[in-house]
């Protein structure tokens, strides 16, 4: 474990975060609070972004008309979601339109079975569950179930998050999250009512090692720093407890068993 010691003028800062103290657009950033930030933009920036790229190919693949429509909803939320970190990465001075041109966030892993665990394939800052490629209608419908629900807890915390401009460009992310979740509870009990349940099942043991990786290894320590300046309120490990404790329940609902996960055996960062 890491034993990051911070200056007096960081626990400082700690302290008027702790006290309530918010920052605007335009206002002079700490240099630790601004790096803290520009990291966890990037990261729900490519995210959306290449969410929106893997679930595009659904709209032609989805069973129904109906569902097209919906699944193009989708698209266009997280695209939109996508544009407004797009936005607030540009007015933090960034170089979002070279980092698009530039890095591949339309890649996805060919190889289904494999297991990256905690490592990133490219040199762009998405959460790594968005390498693996989303094959069959199951996939979507988990991918809603399990990764929309994850991001939906996760940006809970960020709907007090002391920088005030993605604080309120989250208000509405959030909304969109929980439709798109909903959106996998329902097919969720429809799909595990039928015929294909066994497969749904299968699905479930392959994506659920990969929607947990998202909350990152439980040893590190960035989360702490997080939660200092801030920007999230819980640690990813106890955002993960509540996570996993509303899946089992739902999951269980439905018949679903949800596998055990080990951390531990999880390929790490190179
Ligand atoms: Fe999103
Ligand atoms: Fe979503």
């Amino acid at each position: 474990m890491s034993t990051r010691t911070y200056s007096d003028e960081d626990q400082k800062l700690f302290e008027e975060i702790a006290n309530g103290c918010k920052f605007d657009k335009g206002e002079e950033l700490p240099a630790l609070y601004d790096k803290a930030l520009k990291n966890l933009l990037w990261m729900q920036h490519d995210s959306e972004y290449s969410g929106a790229l893997g679930y595009a190919p659904w709209i032609e693949k989805a069973p129904t008309m109906q569902e097209k429509v919906i699944v193009a909803q989708i698209v266009k939320d997280e695209m939109r979601h996508a544009s407004v970190i797009y936005r607030l990465l540009k007015g933090l001075g960034e170089d979002v339109d070279s980092h698009i041109k530039d890095s591949e966030l339309s890649f996805k892993m060919e190889e289904e079975s494999a297991n990256i665990g905690f490592q990133r394939l490219k040199k762009d800052f998405r959460v790594n569950i968005f390498y693996y490629p989303i094959n069959y209608w199951e996939d979507f419908i988990l991918f809603n179930f399990l990764m929309d629900r994850a991001a939906g807890h996760q940006l809970e915390d960020t709907l007090d998050s002391s920088y005030l401009p993605w604080k309120k460009g989250i208000e509405g992310i959030y909304k969109e999250e929980i439709m798109h979740l909903a959106h996998g509870d329902k097919w969720i009990k429809i799909l595990a009512d039928g015929d294909n349940k066994e497969f749904l099942q299968e699905r479930l043991n392959v994506w659920w090692p990969r929607v947990m990786n998202v909350f990152g290894s439980t040893k590190g320590r960035s989360n702490d720093l997080y939660v200092n300046l801030g920007l999230k309120k819980r640690t990813n490990a106890v955002i993960r407890d509540a996570f996993v404790k509303e899946v089992e329940e739902l999951a269980n609902a439905s018949g679903l068993t949800l596998p055990e996960y080990i951390e531990e055996d999880q390929p790490t960062r190179h």
